[in-house]
């Protein structure tokens, strides 16, 4: 079994933009701005936007964390994203979620200007991905896809089970996977015989949100194992979708929880808002 390593995979990516961040700004002027909409006081989400703003300065970036309490309005919310969106000093917009209940998620996520939707939630966005012309995609599959690459893992013709279908992991994730001419199931809460048919994958990635779900009976020997997880198991601590002592034996590549995906997340978050800052450049609104 091979240990996919996303914490060392995600340094040396970081590594690479920082020099391409430094390059840009001895040799144009411009600095890749992020900023971070926080809702309210969600404990997970703060520790996430934590590690995003700590990743994005470090790489060289402008960040800016903005945070809001939950009790503000829809408007309100609405004008503090369009004020970014007019400032052309910020590349990506990101507002974390989840949202509290009394905000539309999706009509926030609708009003981001698609160019600088560096999440790659926006309609359009996902449009252009479902179409095969993706520019801003989202952040998780497009950090899975990096590890492929990485690993040298051959996905086309190979048989890939996604289990989860939201839009952040599961519907994307799927779609790169056909793109990479791997042949896609997405399966979810509400499939039949889920084991039996996870064990078809020779790619299967879990984007489940259950902790320690997903058994070596669900798993074919040699396959590839990719656990998007991000539980806390009743002692606090931070596990993955999948058994990952009982897997291990059985899979030829797996993601460890934590130190796979989520530091790739990330990166691909910084990747995608330093492409956003070039466009942007190539569009003269800098
Ligand atoms: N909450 C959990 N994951 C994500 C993500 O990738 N983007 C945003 N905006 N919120 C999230």
């Amino acid at each position: 079994m091979v240990l996919i390593d996303g914490k060392a995979l995600a340094v040396k990516i970081q590594g690479k933009l920082a020099e391409k961040v430094a390059r840009l700004k001895e040799e144009k002027g411009v600095v890749p701005g992020l900023v971070v909409i926080l809702v309210g006081e969600d404990p997970a989400s703060q520790v996430y936007v934590r590690n995003k703003e700590r990743s994005a300065l470090a790489a060289g970036f402008r960040s800016e964390v903005v945070r809001v309490p939950a009790t503000i309005s829809q408007e309100e919310l609405l004008a503090l994203v369009e004020r970014y969106i007019q400032d052309a000093s910020w590349h990506g917009i990101l507002v974390q979620l989840p949202l509290p209940q009394h905000i539309d998620e999706e009509a926030i996520l609708h009003a981001i200007d698609p160019k600088k939707d560096v999440d790659g939630f926006h309609p359009t966005n996902m449009g252009k991905l479902w179409s095969g012309h993706a520019v801003m995609i989202p952040s998780t599959p497009a950090g899975i896809m990096e590890m492929f690459k990485e690993y040298e893992i051959a996905l086309a013709g190979k048989r890939a089970v996604v289990i989860g279908r939201s839009n952040i992991v599961g519907k994307p994730m799927a779609q790169m996977l056909l793109d990479a001419n791997a042949t896609v199931t997405i399966a979810h809460s509400q499939t039949q015989n889920l084991a039996e048919l996870a064990k078809t994958a020779d790619i299967l990635v879990v984007a489940i949100g259950r902790g320690h779900f997903v058994t070596k009976d669900f798993v074919k020997p040699g396959a590839v194992v990719i656990d998007v997880g991000m539980n806390r198991d009743a002692n606090g601590k931070l596990i993955g979708d999948v058994a990952f002592d009982e897997v291990k034996d059985v899979a030829s590549y797996i993601t460890p929880v934590p130190g796979g995906v989520g530091p790739m997340t990330i990166t691909m978050l910084l990747e995608q808002t330093y492409q956003a800052c070039l466009l942007a450049g190539e569009a003269g609104s800098q």
